[in-house]
């Protein structure tokens, strides 16, 4: 039965689904949900519907691997030190991690364990044979105990299923969808399905303007408290884009929320089509992720945009070796353009990186502070260049998920 189907039919048994169930079928359903895979709709990339930071260059992956190396260090350098990458895709990010970290001092490389989880099986590195190194485990979830290492994710939290809520004459709707007189799938307004969405609104401080609609994402806690028991001791870096919640709420701002589509680089804005053929996500309530890692035991270590953090670890020093570099004008152009994109306001350099620890002192670590530490660690990488698994962006690609312009 594809998404779809299934919708429909659990609409007829049951009646009207949350928003939020609607996506989780949408997006997870193992037969044709969006992330199942299958061969014919490759999400990322050429082929797909967007883009993300490990496609658009290698440098992405070159960078964490410093800040990852500060990390171990930090950890008093253990023989196996765990990077489990949640929602790795198609583990391209852990391919170039592993690249740049064997050309790290102290043999940080012979010390990483990279672990891609996913919830489903998505075709990539983790599979290939002769890549020492990555495992990969499919699961919803970090099915890992006593790590002391690293929980990383990039564009994760952006694809949880998220209810959607509005304020109508002065109470507090969720949005359902169910099945209309032409059968149909529609959108209508009930009872809030739980009162956390009240409670976490009231937590935030947020009050809804009216017919102002918003998303919340009531797996947080759940997540944070799966990642804290995973780790002994350790940190968790989150990247991705969204917003502290005062900003995210902006009822001027977004008055309609930032739930968005992809399909073929395209934002749509439209989830009751192309139900599994399209991505549809939301932007990350970071101050959300921040409360709920405090209570399951995570200290927040710091938090600033993606071109901050790139920067601070040497992305300019890459780009000035690039230059200096004896490539054809094509491959310069593509390189430089990838580089750029990295860290480019309004685009990726927009998302955010958050890190949180456990059982760790409050270090300042590298991408959150303007030191050259990290930068001059850079200076011991050979500067990466694309290669056919990344994408080439001068030919103009207007996709970065989440920064879609009728949601800024
Ligand atoms: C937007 S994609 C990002 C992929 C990759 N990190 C990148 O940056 O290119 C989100 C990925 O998260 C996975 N995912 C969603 N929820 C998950 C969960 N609870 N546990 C593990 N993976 C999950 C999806 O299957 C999908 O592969």
């Amino acid at each position: 039965m594809t998404a779809e189907a299934e919708i429909r039919r659990s609409i007829r048994d049951t009646g009207p689904i949350t928003f939020a169930e609607f996506m989780e079928m949408a997006l997870y359903w193992p037969d044709g949900g969006y992330y199942s895979y299958l061969p014919e709709a490759e999400p990322f990339g050429a082929a797909g519907d967007y883009y993300t930071s490990p496609l658009a260059h290698p440098a992405f992956g070159a960078l964490l691997a410093a800040q990852l190396y500060q990390c171990w260090r930090l950890l008093e350098g253990p023989a196996s030190f765990y990077v489990a990458e949640l929602g790795a895709g198609n583990g391209l990010l852990g391919r170039d991690i592993l690249t740049a970290a064997a050309d790290l001092p102290d043999d940080f490389g012979r010390c990483l364990r990279y672990v891609c989880v996913d919830r489903h099986n998505a075709p990539g590195y983790g599979h290939e044979p002769g890549w020492p190194g990555v495992a990969r485990i499919t699961a919803a979830g970090t099915p890992l105990r006593r790590l002391r290492g690293i929980i990383l994710s990039n564009e994760l939290l952006d694809a949880f299923p998220v209810h959607q809520v509005r304020q109508e004459q002065g109470e507090l709707r969720e949005v359902y969808i169910g099945l209309n007189d032409a059968g149909q799938l529609s959108e209508l307004l009930a009872e809030p399905s739980s009162p956390a969405l009240a409670a976490r609104l009231e937590e935030l401080g947020i009050a809804l303007a009216e017919g102002q609609t918003a998303e919340i994402n009531l797996q947080l806690d759940c997540w944070a408290g799966d990642i804290a028991a995973a780790l002994d001791a350790g940190f968790v870096l989150t990247i991705d884009y969204g917003r502290p919640a005062a900003e995210l709420y902006d009822s001027r701002l977004r008055p309609r929320g930032t739930l968005t589509t992809y399909y073929r680089h395209v934002q749509t804005d439209a989830p009751l089509r192309n139900i599994g053929r399209q991505d549809m996500t939301a932007q990350v309530d970071f101050s959300s992720v921040v409360n709920a890692g405090s209570r399951a035991g995570l200290t927040p270590l710091g938090f600033t945009s993606q071109g901050q953090f790139l920067r601070n670890l040497g992305l300019d020093r890459f780009r000035r070796r690039l230059a200096a570099m004896p490539l054809s004008p094509e491959t310069a152009a593509a390189n430089r353009a990838g580089l750029t994109a990295l860290a480019r306001p309004g685009g990726l350099g927009d998302f955010q990186v958050l890190a949180q620890g456990k059982n760790v002192e409050q270090p300042q670590l590298w991408g959150f502070e303007p030191s050259s530490a990290g930068a001059e660690l850079t200076e011991s990488l050979s500067v990466p260049l694309l290669t056919d698994r990344h994408i080439s962006l001068p030919s103009g690609w207007p996709a970065v998920e989440g920064l879609g312009a009728s949601h800024e």
